[in-house]
């Protein structure tokens, strides 16, 4: 058995994540690690701690050579990429949960790690409390994996849940997952779909070894939902959730996006509800396989972090193999999905540029088409399609390459 390292660590941030780290950690069994030193921000703010176990100078713990685990836990990407990046230059092993740093910054820290010979671990970034990203490296290291998909955030997913469950008014769900320490700190990078896409480009890294600029990945999230929309979906039995989706073209090209998703009563996502998240990997070998949990919340990705500082006392390291075998080389937008469209202006029927229509309905309050659309238009008229009075909806039934 490999001789487990004496973790003693740093740790940034004491919020939702924070505290349900400590908590994981107090109640483990047959792992201990110590928390030497806690760095917050505000120091009015009352802690359930006594008020020596904090610091609010970020060099108390990186200066301290004693401390040999940064775990980074604050909400601010910015100051999150400051931390962590000093950290592994002076040597330390980093575990991180912040999702928005690691994918606007992912080959850099990947090339920094390796530079400075250190691990940086962040399982929770990803699904929170699903192990995706370990199994990505591990399991499917030689698998062909044509696709994954599946729900990412865990605040859309508890919204979407009490106003199909309850007919809850979208605000009043949004303000639910707020309390409940779901969303982010801005909670537009959820309801936009920017954190799924984050998700999305970490987990794209360990599947298809390519590190995507979240930039160029087309997201489309769930704040136009309106009533109708959740009404025609009852009326068909289907559910709506936000699915991002990355997969094959051929063998060495991906396409990849996030937008919600028509989910009928016979799939896997489609009872993965409120907070949960759920992930669903189609390989030519494994065949499907569909990993769930709580995709958010304190003590759910506490756990994952955990099990980060748990691996890391055995040294362990992503290799980031995909990468390394260097199979996929392309990334690709030209890709036909279909869409359901509703709009009220006929002036926006032919925003999308529909390529085929399948169906279309006009009422008095709304229209709607569905069609085949190129995944490129939508990338095109992305800054518009926010700040208009439709929605888009993958109905699931066709991705055509
Ligand atoms: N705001 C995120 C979510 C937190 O709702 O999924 C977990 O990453």
């Amino acid at each position: 058995m490999t001789d487990r390292q004496k973790l003693r660590l740093g740790l940034f941030g004491y919020g939702v994540v924070g505290q349900g780290l400590h908590d994981v950690l107090n109640s483990s069994c047959g792992f201990k690690a110590e928390i030497v030193r806690i760095c917050v921000k505000d120091p009015t703010k009352p802690r359930r701690l006594p008020m020596k176990h904090f610091t609010f100078n970020r060099f108390d713990i990186l200066d301290d050579d004693s401390i040999n685990l940064v775990v980074e836990l604050i909400n601010d990407p910015d100051a999150a990429y400051e931390i962590v990046t000093e950290a592994m230059r002076r040597g330390k092993n980093v575990v991180s949960a912040n999702k928005t740093m690691i994918a606007n910054h992912f080959k850099e820290l990947v090339d920094l790690q390796w530079k400075h010979n250190v691990s940086f671990l962040y399982e929770a970034s990803a699904g929170a409390s699903i192990p995706i990203i370990r199994n990505l490296e591990e399991y499917y290291d030689n698998e062909l994996l044509h696709s994954l998909r599946g729900i990412l955030n865990g605040s859309t997913n508890y919204i979407l849940t009490r106003m199909f469950n309850e007919n809850m008014p979208f605000s009043q769900a949004l303000d639910e997952a707020i309390k409940l320490g779901f969303a982010e700190k801005d909670p537009s990078l959820d309801v936009d779909g920017l954190d799924a896409k984050y998700k999305l480009c970490i987990i794209t890294g360990h599947a298809y070894g390519m590190f995507m600029n979240p930039e160029e990945v087309f997201h489309y999230g769930i704040r136009n939902i309106s009533t109708f929309d959740i009404r025609y979906a009852k009326e068909k039995g289907l559910k709506i959730k936000l699915v991002p989706y990355v997969g094959k073209v051929n063998a060495n090209t991906i396409t990849s996006y996030v937008l919600p998703r028509f989910i009928s009563t016979d799939k896997y996502l489609y009872n993965v509800d409120y907070e949960y998240n759920g992930v669903i990997t189609e390989a030519a070998f494994a065949d499907k396989q569909f990993f769930s949990g709580k995709g958010a919340g304190g003590h759910a990705t506490g756990s994952a972090v955990l099990s980060d500082i748990s691996a890391l006392s055995y040294g362990y390291r992503y290799e980031y193999k995909k990468y390394q075998q260097a199979m996929v080389k392309n990334y690709t937008r030209d890709h036909r999905i279909e869409i359901y469209f509703r709009y009220k202006n006929d002036s926006d029927r032919d925003l999308l540029s529909f390529e085929e229509i399948s169906e279309q309905f006009s009422g008095r309050s709304c229209k709607y088409v569905i069609g085949i659309v190129n995944l490129k238009r939508l990338y095109e008229i992305r800054e518009m399609l926010s700040s208009m009075d439709i929605f888009i909806i993958n109905t699931g039934r066709k991705d055509i390459n």
